[in-house]
């Protein structure tokens, strides 16, 4: 074997212990895989005297990135520390510097990627980000290797676990949302601030990164139409259970003439679609190609050994082109000419619940501003209404709309005097 393959790591956290763990304790394996020895020269972190789970030779930490990223010794960084400042700025430097950068960082790829991954072209380094997406689910690879004989035409995707894990015991369970929360931090699978998941950026994120790379353009995260979890129901899933759906915060996009779809919204998926089917902190991507079909991902989207295992994977796999003298993936071009369809001309399916008094003429005014916006209903339920303030309720389905008409009909529906809310508005998928 030629000289030791040196790897600088970014992070000792949830995910940089595991790939620590796994380089230091099953180093022959790796080596041999990757055709090299991977040797672990430094790891970065804020504070080197913090008492840590793993046990790592104090004299591999650091707290001055210098010594890593000015190291020429060093050919790879990892990047498993999060955040988009300083981590982009460190990322770009080792780039500059001619060293391989593997990275986990959804915030720097998703708002970044296309600029890092031109800049990596020039120097003639590579950038891998299979943990950016979907922890432990090989999804980039699969769309940098295996997919690239086709042109995509759409990716749906579960890809937040903790709103999945919310959802699902709101589902189950009849929590409400606090409740859920707060049964997902105590199980571990949402932040101490559940903020980036339970309001979509997260998954924004992630899809930015996946339409980038299924379309080769740049999709950025301010560019997707994003919408969290919050204002879903319990009642809601009670409903979704009549009409044959499973409430998802779906992220989709999807290629139209010249522009792609992009989107992160809850919505009601029919029951018999593979995302329905996804459960507790799982993650899915259904991915859609014009040579292959249909393909479903499915895994576990997070957690230091799955995303570790990705991580892990991609320096195996550098290591080993990075010996053979050539790249072994194609690099990405990406088309700034094509853009985002703005929500409101997106044609969907929608949901609606309403709380209206229980009197003649109501069902017929709602169905005139439906009439008026040219939306077509598709189903209709009433309740009973309750006794003791003769209100009543009612769920509308429609047929697909422009969501700029829908959401019109949503506001004129608000304003007519015997309705006393849209309680609820979901996209059906
Ligand atoms: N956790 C997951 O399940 C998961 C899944 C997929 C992707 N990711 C991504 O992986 C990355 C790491 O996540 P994590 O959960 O492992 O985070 P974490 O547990 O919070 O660990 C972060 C690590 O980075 C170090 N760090 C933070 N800021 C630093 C700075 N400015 N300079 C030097 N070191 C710094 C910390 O040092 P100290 O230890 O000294 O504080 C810590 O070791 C993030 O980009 C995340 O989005 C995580």
């Amino acid at each position: 074997m030629s000289r030791p393959l040196s790897v600088g790591l970014i992070g000792l956290g949830t995910v940089g212990s595991q790939v620590a763990e796994r380089m230091l304790s099953w180093g022959p394996q790796l080596s041999r895989r990757a055709g090299v020895e991977l040797c672990l020269k430094k790891v970065l972190v804020r504070d080197v005297n913090k008492r840590r789970p793993l046990n790592v030779a104090h004299e591999l930490l650091t707290d001055e990135p210098a010594e890593l990223l000015d190291d020429p010794s060093i050919e790879v960084v990892i990047e498993v520390a999060g955040g988009d400042e300083p981590m982009r700025s460190y990322i770009q430097l080792a780039i500059e510097a001619g060293k391989h950068v593997i990275t986990a960082n959804k915030v720097v790829m998703a708002r970044h990627g296309p600029e890092l991954l031109d800049l990596a072209a020039e120097r003639n380094v590579d950038v891998y980000f299979e943990a950016a997406v979907g922890g432990g689910i090989p999804l980039i690879s699969t769309f940098r290797v295996d997919l690239q004989a086709n042109r995509i035409e759409r990716v749906s995707a579960v890809i937040n676990g903790t709103t999945n894990y919310v959802l699902g015991r709101m589902a189950s369970a009849g929590l409400t949302m606090p409740d859920a929360v707060r049964e997902a931090q105590e199980a571990g699978y949402a932040e101490a601030d559940p903020t980036d998941d339970v309001a979509g950026f997260d998954a924004t994120y992630k899809l930015a990164i996946l339409a980038s790379i299924a379309y080769e353009i740049k999709v950025r995260p301010d560019d997707i139409y994003r919408e969290g979890i919050d204002g879903v129901e319990p009642v809601d899933f009670r409903y979704a259970r009549e009409l044959g759906y499973a409430i998802k915060l779906v992220a989709h996009t999807q290629r139209h003439t010249g522009r792609v779809e992009a989107r992160v919204h809850p919505a009601m998926v029919p029951v018999d679609h593979p995302l329905a089917r996804v459960e507790g902190p799982e993650n899915a991507v259904f991915v859609e190609g014009d040579l292959v079909g249909q393909v479903l991902l499915v895994g576990q989207g997070a957690g230091g050994r799955p995303t570790a295992s990705a991580v892990v994977g991609d320096l195996i796999d550098l290591a080993r082109s990075i010996r053979r003298g050539v790249q072994s993936r194609p690099s990405f071009s990406f088309d700034d000419r094509i853009g985002v369809v703005p929500i409101g001309e997106v044609k969907t399916r929608a949901y609606f619940r309403l709380r209206v008094e229980d009197r003649a003429g109501v069902v017929a005014a709602i169905g005139q501003v439906f009439a008026e916006e040219g939306v077509s209903i598709s189903s209709f339920i009433q309740k009973d209404a309750w006794s003791h303030d003769q209100t009543a309720e009612l769920v509308v389905t429609t047929h697909p709309a422009l969501d700029a008409s829908l959401q019109r009909a949503r506001e004129k529906m608000s304003a007519l005097e015997p309705v006393r809310a849209v309680s609820s508005f979901l996209r059906v998928f």
